[in-house]
């Protein structure tokens, strides 16, 4: 029985070994994590699956992250990584339903993330539309949006870029709860 919770300062290396398993060699030169973050201590979201004696089973993460000349952050979405002797037992969707939930209580608008179609579709997740929200150097099929907030993709439009710290990113309106942005804390804060 795995149970999801907030990541702790300690399940930072736990986690580091575990996406080196799931996702092999490599990983870290791939285009979506350059724009995650820039050395600078962008806040992230992360969550972890753990078994009844603490021990991690998967992990997940997301960042805020800018598109085109936009001011309104929207989510990324990963790695999603499960210690590949548990993977199929519900333990991914679990993170990403998590994560879904939390985005919204954020206040975010938009989650994006790079992946297996086929596995994020069970979600709401589609591929964006050419000529919309572009990741340079990934393969345009395997970039895909969620709309926490319907018409949320018709918003955003350009490269996807990092959340370089400075001016607080503007709050979302509209959203479905009092999630805040805050530069000064050097991420978002709920
Ligand atoms: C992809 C991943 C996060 C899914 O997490 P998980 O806990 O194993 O998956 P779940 O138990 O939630 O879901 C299992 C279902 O997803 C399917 N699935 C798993 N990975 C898939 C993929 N890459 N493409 C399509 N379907 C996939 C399984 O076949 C299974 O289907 P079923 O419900 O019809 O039997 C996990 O397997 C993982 O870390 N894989 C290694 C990294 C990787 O390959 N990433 C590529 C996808 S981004």
């Amino acid at each position: 029985m795995f149970k999801i919770s907030p990541f702790t300062a300690s399940d930072l290396a736990a986690s580091e070994a575990l996406l080196d398993r799931a996702f092999g060699p490599g990983r870290l030169s791939k285009t979506s994590y350059a724009v995650r973050d820039g050395g600078a201590p962008v806040a992230a979201r992360r969550f972890g699956a753990r078994d009844e004696k603490g021990g991690l089973g998967g992990s997940s993460a997301c960042w805020p992250n800018l598109i085109g000349d936009g001011d309104r952050p929207a989510l990324l979405l990963g790695p999603v990584g499960i210690e590949p002797a548990l993977q199929g037992r519900g333990i991914g969707a679990a993170l990403i339903g998590e994560t879904l939930t939390r985005a919204a209580v954020l206040g975010f608008r938009l989650v994006l993330l790079v992946g297996d179609p086929a596995y994020y579709v069970r979600f709401g997740f589609l591929p964006v539309p050419a000529d919309t929200v572009i990741m340079p150097g990934e393969r345009t099929e395997r970039l895909q949006y969620y709309e926490l907030v319907p018409g949320a993709l018709a918003e955003a439009n350009g490269p996807i870029r990092r959340w370089q710290h400075g001016p607080s990113p503007r709050p979302a309106t509209g959203s479905p709860t009092s999630g805040r942005l805050s530069s000064a804390a050097g991420g978002y804060t709920p």
